[in-house]
């Protein structure tokens, strides 16, 4: 069957669909159905067959005789470190971890926060909550103590699993202080920390609540998978909203088992025993569900790498861990690309590596650009492919299934809708509009299995987040238009989220931490183009009227402050100070004009603004920080 065959089989019986594909899955009791709607148009999926998660991705391949096959290979070139986990050495190593949370008193539903490097204790940690039925959340490295503690007061876990510490090229990440700092910071406290201790810098314990990550599985008894229901929650992970609260995406265990299995052969065409590499991190979802779930679930090699593209030593470690660990297909952000092109135009590096394993480049997270995936694709020789996705569905929406049947390449688009999504443009009004009309991009409801059945202990924002402005449909918070073809083309957010080097940020939440500095009245950020990072925020600043300070110095600490706040991953390194911010006559700040101004690029002026003349303010003080030529 090719691709239209199999799409138009899902939209005639979907349920027929995806209780055939749960078929892949061990259920410990099968479901006599996929789809729950009897809250529509909350929906859920497997309600009733029972499961575990961590069974499914490493003790059933054990059983059936893949022990020996490596499931992880952990390469770091920041340690010069690499070694390999058996599914049988996993499953133990897991077993052990999970018995240890359970022996302290994490039991089925509390929930676990992770906070790790790219390790692979951070992936048994993930598995040991998932074969308790504990419900993890892991927290990206590159985030500030005050990130963590918000996550803290909304996941309210019973553990934390952290590590000593990270390590960026040429800088430790030091975890502990930032782990304690955050549990300082929040209201709610877990009732212990395992701390995983790094030898590059081992973190002093808090006596009573810090216990070691070996001492605390010394004389435990191994734990065994626990069922739980289809549609209890796997973990949360916190995403930017417009808002300084994160959302937190759940993902249940049985829709995403299902879904996960699903995709791996069938978007990325690769088969149990492979080496398949998601070049990103744990604390996204690209890393949950393809450095973590998916390729275990499907019997696949994994690697945990800890590097950068470029640096660490060089632009060729991409193509050194395709060869040494003969890589079928890797995943990666167009950032990762355009940063090692920039430091290798010419390909030079890529001839010293032996890269013919590779069948394919899989791109998601921002939009790919055209000169990025042609370069991709001259040098790599393999089909680059685009596709598009949310930390909301946890796995692609849109992507060209070389599994199911490679289809044309259209740079520029993702390709199509997948199977589980009926994708549609429509209007403000919520009409549904022609073929390359642009409008707002949304997916008829229900949602397909895996993605999110609701926001954590906030279904009220879930719904008016994503179903209120389209009754009927998830709105993906995504503009663009839908060719001839049926191929889909993503072109900008609707909502005020940025996505820096394939990071999604809120630049709402940077506006409250600028907001919060005393001599700021007012205040503005947006995303600029750049040329590596897709995007990179920009503050405008109105202080205080009588402010003594200089307005370089205010700019200095409004830095360190979103630092301090938010995180290194926010890079936000520039602002500017103004007299007054241009708005609309009632009030609204004309953030897509500032964006178009610093990007140099035409704009109309809007019919509602206030006063014109600020716009030529807004652009002289654009010109000193070399935006807006
Ligand atoms: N823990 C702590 N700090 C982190 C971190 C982590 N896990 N990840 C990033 N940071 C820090 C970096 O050290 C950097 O700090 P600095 O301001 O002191 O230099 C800052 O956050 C910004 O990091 P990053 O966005 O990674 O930028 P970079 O300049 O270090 O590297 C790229 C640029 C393009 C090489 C890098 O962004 C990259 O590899 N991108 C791939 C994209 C990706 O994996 N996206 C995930 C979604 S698929
Ligand atoms: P995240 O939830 O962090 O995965 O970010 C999701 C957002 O990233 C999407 O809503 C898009 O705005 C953007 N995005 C992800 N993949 C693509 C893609 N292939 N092309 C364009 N934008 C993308």
């Amino acid at each position: 069957m090719g691709y239209k065959d199999v799409y138009a089989a899902w939209k005639a019986d979907p349920e027929a669909f995806w209780m055939e594909a749960a078929q892949a899955i061990d259920w410990d009791k099968k479901p006599s159905r996929a789809l729950n709607d009897t809250n529509a148009p909350l929906y859920e999926w497997f309600t009733d067959g029972m499961v575990n998660t961590c069974w499914n991705a490493v003790d059933r391949h054990v059983e059936a005789g893949r022990g020996d096959q490596t499931a992880i290979i952990h390469d770091s070139p920041i340690t010069h470190t690499k070694h390999e986990i058996t599914y049988a050495e996993l499953r133990d190593r897991v077993a052990s971890l999970a018995g240890a949370l359970r022996a302290k008193g994490v039991e089925k539903g509390d929930r676990v926060i992770i906070y790790m490097p790219m390790v692979p204790e951070a992936l048994e940690a993930m598995l040991a909550c998932a074969r308790i039925g504990a419900v993890h959340s892991v927290v990206f490295g590159g985030f500030a103590a005050n990130e963590l503690a918000v996550r803290i007061d909304d996941a309210k876990p019973k553990a934390i699993i952290a590590a000593s510490c990270g390590l960026e090229p040429g800088r430790v990440v030091h975890y502990k202080p930032l782990l304690d700092g955050a549990i300082d910071l929040a209201a709610h406290k877990p009732d212990f920390c395992v701390i995983f201790q790094r030898e590059q810098e081992v973190a002093q314990l808090i006596e009573g609540r810090d216990y070691d990550w070996h001492a605390v599985q010394y004389g435990v008894e191994p734990a065994d998978c626990l069922p739980v229901e289809g549609d209890h929650p796997l973990y949360i992970l916190y995403t930017s909203g417009t808002t300084g609260q994160p959302k937190g995406v759940v993902r249940p265990n049985g829709g995403h088992l299902v879904a996960l299995n699903w995709t791996m052969k069938n978007i990325y065409d690769v088969n149990p025993g492979e080496v398949f590499w998601a070049a990103s991190d744990v604390g996204w979802v690209v890393g949950h569900s393809y450095i973590c779930y998916a390729p275990l679930i499907t019997g696949n090699i994994t690697i945990v790498f800890e590097g950068k593209p470029v640096g660490t030593p060089d632009a060729g470690t991409f193509w050194r861990v395709i060869e040494e660990h003969d890589v079928k297909s890797l995943f990666t952000a167009p950032t990762a690309f355009r940063a090692i092109k920039r430091e290798d135009p010419k390909g030079e590096l890529l001839k010293k590596y032996d890269l013919s394993g590779l069948r394919s480049l899989f791109l998601a997270g921002e939009r790919a650009d055209p000169d990025t995936i042609e370069w991709a694709q001259d040098h790599l020789g393999v089909p680059v492919i685009d596709h598009w996705w949310q930390t909301e569905t946890g796995f692609a929406i849109a992507a060209n299934p070389l599994g199911i049947e490679p289809l044309p390449v259209k740079i520029g688009s993702p390709s199509v809708a997948m199977p589980g999504y009926d994708v549609q443009i429509l209007d403000e009004g919520g009409h549904p509009m022609a073929a390359n009309e642009l409008g707002a991009i949304a997916v008829k409801l229900p949602l397909p299995p895996g993605t999110l059945p609701t926001l954590w202990n906030a279904e009220e924002r879930f719904k008016s987040s994503y179903l209120q402005h389209f009754p009927g449909y998830y709105e993906t918070g995504d503009a663009g238009y839908i060719d001839e073809d049926g191929y889909l083309y993503i072109m900008a957010r609707t909502d005020d989220v940025i996505n820096v080097a394939g990071h999604r940020l809120s630049t709402g939440a940077m506006e409250e931490v600028l907001a919060a500095h005393p001599d700021v009245a007012e205040c503005a950020v947006i995303g600029a183009t750049d040329t590596l990072k897709g995007q990179l925020p920009l503050g405008f600043l109105c202080t205080n009227s009588g402010t003594e300070k200089p307005a370089d110095e205010i700019i200095k600490e409004c830095v360190s402050l979103m630092r301090e706040k938010i995180g290194p991953v926010a890079a936000f390194k520039h602002a500017v100070v103004v007299d007054r911010l241009p708005k609309t006559r009632s009030g609204k700040i004309l953030r897509g004009t500032m964006v178009k101004i610093a990007d140099s690029e035409k704009y109309k002026m809007p019919a509602t603004i206030d006063d014109p003349a600020i716009l030529d303010e807004i652009k002289d003080a654009l010109k000193t920080i070399g935006y807006a030529s």
